[in-house]
C-alpha cells in the first residue's frame, strides 16, 4: 500500500475509551444513565437548564482526571514525525470527541468538529473562554459578564464546527483514517464517501466493525491502544 502525503485522522470516542471515558453508543456508555434528548439538545437547554449545566459540569470535572493513552500518543507522534519523513507531508486531525486528550498528548493540527468542554460560549457576546470549573451556578462570562454561558459542545441539531477546514483538508487528504468511531453520525460518517470519491486510500481502526466499515479499503479491528501505535510506526517506516 503507497502513503501519501498528506493524512487526515477522523477519531470518536473509541480512542478515549482506554482512557476511562465512556463512548456514546455501548452499553453503560454516557446516554445509558442520561437519554440523548435530556441533555444534548437546545431544547433541553431551554426546558432544564440546570440538568444539562450540571450533567456538563460532571463531565467536564471528569475528563480532567483523565490522561492520554497510547493511540493519543502515537498521532501525536506521526503529526510530529511524518513531515520530517515526506517532505511537505502534513497530518490534520479531526475529532468528534470533546476532551482534551489529543492535545494534552501534543497535537496541534487539531479540529474539534464537536466541541469542546473546556470551553464555555457565552450566548449574549458569543465569546469563547477558556473553561475548566463548573457552569450550573451560572457564573459571569470573563468579556462582557452576562451570565449567558454554555458548554462549547454540539448539541443535537447543531451545526459541526470548522466544517470549511475540514472539507478543505478531505480536499488534499491523499489518505484518509477513521478511527475509534462507530460511524453512526453525521457530518463525520460521511468522510469516508468523500475520501473514496477523491479516490484516497482509507482504513479504519476500530474495536468493532463501523456502519460505514465496508466502505474503507482496509479495517483493523482491535483496541485503539494497540492498533493505532503500530500503524504509526509501519507509516514512519515507510513500510505501508
Ligand atoms: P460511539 O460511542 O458511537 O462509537 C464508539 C466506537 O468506538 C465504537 O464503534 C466502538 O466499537 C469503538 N471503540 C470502543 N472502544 C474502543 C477501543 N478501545 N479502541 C478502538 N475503538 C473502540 O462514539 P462516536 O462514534 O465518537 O456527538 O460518536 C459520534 C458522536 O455521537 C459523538 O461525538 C457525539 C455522539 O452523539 C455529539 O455529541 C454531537
Amino acid at each position: 500500500m503507497s502513503t501519501g502525503r498528506n493524512i487526515v485522522v477522523l477519531t470518536g470516542a473509541g480512542v478515549s475509551a482506554e482512557s476511562g471515558i465512556d463512548t456514546f453508543r455501548a452499553e453503560g456508555g454516557l446516554w445509558e444513565n442520561h437519554r440523548v434528548e435530556d441533555v444534548a439538545t437546545p431544547e433541553a437547554f431551554s426546558r432544564d437548564p440546570d440538568l444539562v449545566l450540571r450533567f456538563y459540569d460532571m463531565r467536564r470535572a471528569a475528563i480532567q482526571t483523565k490522561e492520554p493513552n497510547a493511540a493519543h500518543h502515537a498521532l501525536a507522534r506521526l503529526e510530529a514525525e511524518w513531515p520530517r519523513r515526506v517532505v511537505g507531508g502534513t497530518v490534520t486531525l479531526v475529532t468528534q470527541n470533546v476532551d482534551d486528550l489529543h492535545e494534552r498528548a501534543g497535537s496541534f493540527n487539531l479540529i474539534h468538529m464537536h466541541g469542546e468542554h473546556l470551553n464555555a460560549w457565552c450566548r449574549a457576546c458569543e465569546m469563547r473562554s477558556v473553561w475548566t470549573g463548573a457552569l450550573s451556578h451560572r457564573p459571569q462570562c470573563p468579556q462582557c459578564g452576562a451570565r449567558a454561558l454554555r458548554p462549547d459542545i454540539l448539541w443535537f441539531g447543531e451545526m459541526p464546527y470548522r466544517m470549511a477546514d475540514i472539507y478543505d483538508a478531505m480536499h488534499n487528504a491523499d489518505m484518509f483514517v477513521s478511527i475509534g468511531t462507530s460511524g453512526a453520525v453525521y457530518p463525520a460518517a460521511g468522510l469516508v464517501r468523500i475520501a473514496r470519491d477523491n479516490g484516497v486510500q482509507t482504513l479504519e481502526l476500530n474495536l468493532d466493525p463501523s456502519q460505514g466499515s465496508d466502505l474503507f479499503d482496509e479495517s483493523r479491528i482491535g483496541p485503539a491502544t494497540r492498533l493505532v501505535p503500530g500503524w504509526v510506526d509501519e507509516m514512519l517506516a515507510g513500510t505501508k
